[in-house]
């Protein structure tokens, strides 16, 4: 079978536009950085243990054999590393292997990767390039695209950082064979968002490719990846720095940020989302702002996809607290993207009261077996709460004196 071809999105931001390429295999990586960056002789890899292991060495042969000398850093894996000390110890590490101003870093790995490895090329020397080697995901068709890069601190996620948009993004689709079957999930949540966002049609392009995704299809996913990264470069185009559009790329994170904090990011990011649309939804369809038929379309659609979700004790005033203290509050209210009854996304400010009843739907929704067949057994996740729904609720958490606010 051919493997099919690299299909080119760019990133029209004027002087900072840079293209998307979505490829089958990793051996694409060294003639594109070598095009982009001609002047490249040296590139350091950063990346964490599960993504160097099965894919640092094809990485290296790649960018050798297009005559650029690769230099590997590895940093610590998951959430827990999009910390100030870990990207400390990676600028020391990249000053020590004589980091010089024009050699890229290539933030070879997931979500936390990217916005690890690309706040260390916004800060160090004052910007190096950055080429973003999405290997989850979440990563191809979300965080490596867009340009926000930025690290987690005790006051909430995603609070220090930057606009730092890439000079080049190659996502090889191969590397997706290696990938946790729960992170497939939580990428495949945000898939779903963006199909909401952008309406009917890229609902009904989904839905009928999900057999074809579900059979592993490599045209199929680089088609879908491609789709994706389309509809996020547009927004991205409109509102570089979310000053409107993009704030709507949010959705689902009011609930799936509250989630994913009372969790203490035990979940992956996009299964919290996937939560969070479903519990955003059934509140907005109860409250007669959104379609009465949302939440189960959804939980059908979640079933087609593979979408595997646990069910979540977590009480209304713990989702309270975080979603209070949201960055996406402005005065009294709370912003908060929905689908409307018209099926197009909206901004709901929601005030106090409202935020209570979204929080109590949303315990409830989380609790509820909607999706009962597909309870979570992924060794991945400890929790006994995710393993065995019929442990007895445990409290979140405690929060901080001051709890919390998330930043998408
Ligand atoms: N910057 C943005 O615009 C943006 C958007 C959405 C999410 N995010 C951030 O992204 C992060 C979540 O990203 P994620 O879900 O990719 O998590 P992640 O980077 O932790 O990756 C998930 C796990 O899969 C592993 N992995 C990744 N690719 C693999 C592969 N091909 N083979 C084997 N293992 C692989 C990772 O090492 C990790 O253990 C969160 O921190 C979230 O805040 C950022």
């Amino acid at each position: 079978m051919t493997a099919p071809a690299d299909v080119i999105v760019d990133v029209e931001l004027g002087a900072r536009s840079y293209p998307v390429h979505v490829v089958a295999a990793l051996t694409r990586l060294g003639p594109l950085l070598r095009q982009r960056l001609p002047g490249a002789r040296r590139a350091l890899i950063c990346g964490p243990a599960p993504v160097l292991g099965p894919w640092g060495e094809a990485a290296c042969a790649s960018l050798r054999a297009a005559g650029v000398e690769p230099v590997v850093v590895e940093h610590p894996d998951g959430e827990g590393a999009k910390q100030i000390s870990v990207w400390e110890g990676m600028i020391d590490a990249l000053l020590s292997h004589g980091l010089r101003r024009d050699e890229p870093l290539l933030a070879l790995g997931g979500g936390v990767t990217g916005d690890l490895v690309g706040f260390c090329a916004a800060t160090a020397l004052r910007g190096v390039p950055l080429v973003q080697v999405p290997t989850s995901l979440l990563a191809m068709v979300d965080s490596s695209v867009g340009g926000k890069v930025g690290l987690n601190t005790r006051h909430g996620k995603n609070l220090v950082g930057a606009f730092y948009q890439p000079t080049l993004v190659v996502a090889p689709v191969a590397c997706l064979a290696t990938l946790p079957a729960l992170h497939r999930s939580s990428g495949l949540g945000e898939i779903l968002k963006h199909a909401l966002l952008a309406g009917a049609p890229a609902l009904a392009a989904l839905d009928a490719a999900a057999p074809a995704l579900q059979g592993g299809q490599a045209g199929a996913w680089v088609e879908l990846i491609a789709a994706q990264v389309r509809f996020k470069a547009g927004v991205v185009a409109r509102d570089e720095h979310e000053l409107g559009e993009r704030a709507l790329l949010n959705l689902g994170h009011t609930v799936g940020h509250a989630v994913e904090a009372a969790r203490g990011g035990a979940l992956p990011h996009g299964i919290c989302v996937a939560l969070g649309l479903l519990a955003e939804a059934a509140w907005a369809a109860g409250a007669g702002l959104g379609p009465a038929a949302l939440p189960a379309q959804l939980a059908q659609r979640f079933q087609a996809l593979g979408i595997e979700l646990p069910s979540l004790m977590i009480d209304a005033p713990t989702l309270f607290q975080y979603m209070a203290h949201d960055k996406k509050r402005a005065r009294a209210t709370l912003q908060v993207p929905i689908i409307g009854a018209e099926g197009g996304p909206l901004l709901a400010a929601l005030d106090e009261a409202a935020v209570h009843d979204l929080a109590r739907v949303s315990a409830q929704v989380l609790a509820a077996p909607l999706l009962a067949a597909s309870v979570l057994t992924d060794p991945l996740l400890t929790d006994p709460l995710l393993t065995d729904p019929g442990a007895a609720p445990r409290g979140a958490p405690p929060l901080p004196p001051s709890a919390p606010p998330v930043a998408p």
